[in-house]
């Protein structure tokens, strides 16, 4: 039986302690929390703490100002495959507090997945055509659909000069192993990627460089964690070298 806990309130996002102190001390079992990722009303992929979203929207606004110093106009930082908006929204809140004036955030999702329904301000919009649309300074994308790359689209719209995956790296359930995370062994026959003849990654070759957030990490909790085996889900950045 769950505690009595507002895991999706709409007002403030859960303290990532209160959460680690229900697992430790037994008030929620792998079977209860299962159950509240798994449900069919509002499946949670990533829980968004408080600690999480605050600083990530630290890291983020230290990039806005470096770019915002670079290019002298605000930055756009859209959220493909936002799901029920909920990121985005609290990012929101903290950015516009930070850093207004410089940033702009969006969501959108193509609401494929029916049973994820926008609980905040989310446009329908296939990744693809958001990133047209949007021109992106800055792509969030969380839990990115698993075995799907999205990443070679982001990479491919000049504007863009960082992206930020959160959740299962590498072989882990989201995106693709080779194509969004560089896994040699996962690699496909019919892509060229020997430079000086050694493997590079794709965001390499297109000229990314990958950092992965451990500072955030640690705050993150997710719904292949149980009680007793956490740290499943991460924020990786990649870098367009050429910029900041
Ligand atoms: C695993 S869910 C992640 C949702 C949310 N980002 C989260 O972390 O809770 C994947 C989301 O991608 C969306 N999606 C699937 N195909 C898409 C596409 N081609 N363009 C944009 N969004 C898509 C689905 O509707 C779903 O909301």
């Amino acid at each position: 039986m769950l505690p009595q806990y507002k895991f999706n309130d709409t007002m403030q996002l859960p303290s990532y302690y209160d959460v680690i102190s229900m697992f430790d001390s037994g008030a929620i079992s792998s079977l209860d929390w299962r159950q509240l990722c798994y449900n069919k009303e509002s499946p949670i992929f990533e829980l968004f703490t408080m600690e999480f979203v605050n600083l990530l929207a630290e890291y983020l606004s230290q990039r806005v100002e470096a770019y915002y110093a670079m290019q002298k106009q605000q930055v756009l930082i859209l959220e493909i495959g936002a799901g029920d908006g909920r990121l985005t929204h609290f990012l929101r809140l903290r950015l516009y507090t930070l850093i207004p004036g410089k940033v702009q955030i969006v969501a959108t999702d193509s609401g494929l997945w029916k049973s994820i329904r926008p609980v905040f301000p989310v446009e329908s919009l296939d990744y693809r055509k958001a990133l047209k649309i949007y021109q992106p300074g800055i792509v969030l994308c969380s839990w990115m659909m698993y075995q799907r790359d999205w990443t070679a689209a982001i990479r491919a719209i000049p504007s863009v000069n960082e992206y930020v995956l959160i959740g299962e790296m590498d072989e882990g359930c989201c995106g693709h192993p080779y194509r969004t995370w560089g896994l040699s062994s996962f690699r496909d026959r019919e892509i060229s990627d020997k430079k000086d003849g050694n493997f590079t990654p794709l965001y390499e070759m297109n000229g990314f460089q990958r950092y992965n957030l451990d500072e955030i990490s640690r705050y993150q909790i997710c719904r292949s964690d149980w009680p007793d085996s956490r740290f499943h889900s991460k924020t990786v950045s990649f870098l367009r070298e050429t910029k900041t």
